[in-house]
């Protein structure tokens, strides 16, 4: 289960998608759009050999934490996983970026008071972000070890942000659980010692051998990852960029997503789909998105076999309250493409009397 509520997060679906994956073949398992990192984790945990890729950094910092074993972290210079968590949640706090630009107490460089953490959350914040950054450089822990701390920072952050869901913007009164004071939680393992990759990277710039098995979950709304979590990307990266206003976007434009734009989403999905390379390609949809599912079949037959999958019935996701009082639910699909010649039909696979409760 992952740790974090995040748009189009499959947490609660990824046994099932990885049912329909089958076992691992002998290629990777590609999943090029990994968010939170639940259906990589879920791979590797059924054996596949795992290809973790997002645009953003922090997905891939909170996906690379999920496929972690013990041995793979064994923080020798810091006592152990256990002491580096204890020692950021006493480190010194500090008036940092997040400070300055996301806490009442800051005065951030474009004059906007912002309510996205308490001073005092905001500071713990700033202390622990530095105290990773000096560890990596005196060299106390590795690269991974970082990555481990700082996925764990992010979903610490996630849990006292003041906002309804993503970071589009911040409550105007404080949340109960923005007033709890932000503490890292040691997480679980994997058991097994997963074999994964991971890349911060365009998916259709991915290139994949052909007994890859490619697992594409894109966005399917208007909205814009890069913008929705920009402050798990600036926590994630550790920089101080210039934001600016209301919210204090960092820059995003660079990293928008062609699958947020209705008129560009079937285009791009089909191009990578049918370009990437691999003799096999599992794409999630649902009813609610851009595309039609029956338009993306029916193109993708032009290109090989394609049978869809409809998974069931979801709750929506639901930001805040009003959205889950206009609620409803949308069913998922699952549409499994095998490039080969041009079919004449879609195999329909249905099963929507199931309810899957799509977690978030
Ligand atoms: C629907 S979410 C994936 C959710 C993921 N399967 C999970 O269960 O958490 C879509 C993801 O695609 C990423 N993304 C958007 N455009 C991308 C692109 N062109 N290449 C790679 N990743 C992209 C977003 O940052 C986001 O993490």
């Amino acid at each position: 289960m992952g740790r974090l509520r995040y748009i189009g997060s499959k947490a609660r679906i990824a046994s099932v998608i990885l049912e329909h994956a089958g076992s691992p073949t002998g290629g990777r398992f590609v999943d090029a759009f990994c968010g939170t990192g639940v259906i990589s984790r879920e791979a590797a945990v059924r054996g596949w050999p795992v290809l973790a890729n997002d645009t953003l950094n922090s997905s891939v910092t909170i996906t690379l934490a999920q496929m972690l074993n013990q041995h793979d972290v064994s923080f020798e210079a810091l006592g152990g996983y256990f002491k580096a968590i204890q020692k950021l949640n006493e480190c010194k706090p500090l008036e940092g970026f997040i400070f300055r630009e996301y806490s009442p107490s800051g005065q951030s460089q474009s004059g906007h008071n912002r309510l996205y953490f308490t001073t005092e959350n905001a500071t713990k914040i700033d202390g622990a972000r530095s105290q990773i950054k000096e560890w990596v450089t005196l060299r106390l822990v590795t690269e991974v070890e970082a990555s481990l701390l700082i996925a764990d920072l992010l979903e610490a952050t996630n849990r006292v942000a003041n906002i309804a869901g993503t970071y589009g913007c911040f409550l105007s009164k404080w949340s109960p659980s923005a007033k709890r004071v932000v503490e890292l939680q040691p997480r679980k393992m994997l058991l097994n010692e997963a074999r994964f990759e991971t890349l911060c990277s365009d998916a259709c710039k991915l290139k994949v051998k052909p007994e890859d098995l490619v697992y594409l979950d894109p966005p399917y709304t208007k909205r814009q990852y890069a913008a929705y979590y920009h402050l798990l990307e600036t926590i994630a990266i550790g920089d101080s960029p210039t934001v600016g206003g209301v919210v204090g976007l960092r820059p995003w434009e660079a990293k928008a997503s062609p699958f947020c734009y209705k008129g560009k989403a079937l285009p791009a999905l089909l191009t990578l789909a049918t370009g990437i390379g691999a003799e096999r390609v599992l794409i999630s949809y649902n009813s609610q998105g851009h595309i039609q599912i029956n338009d993306l079949a029916e193109a993708l037959i032009a290109y090989g076999k394609v049978t869809l999958h409809a998974l069931g019935e979801i709750g929506r996701y639901r930001p805040n309250e009003q959205s889950a009082a206009n609620g409803g639910s949308v069913t998922e699909f699952l549409v499994e493409f095998v490039p080969g010649r041009p079919t004449k039909d879609v195999k329909v696979v249905a099963k929507p009397k199931e309810n899957l409760e799509l977690a978030l």
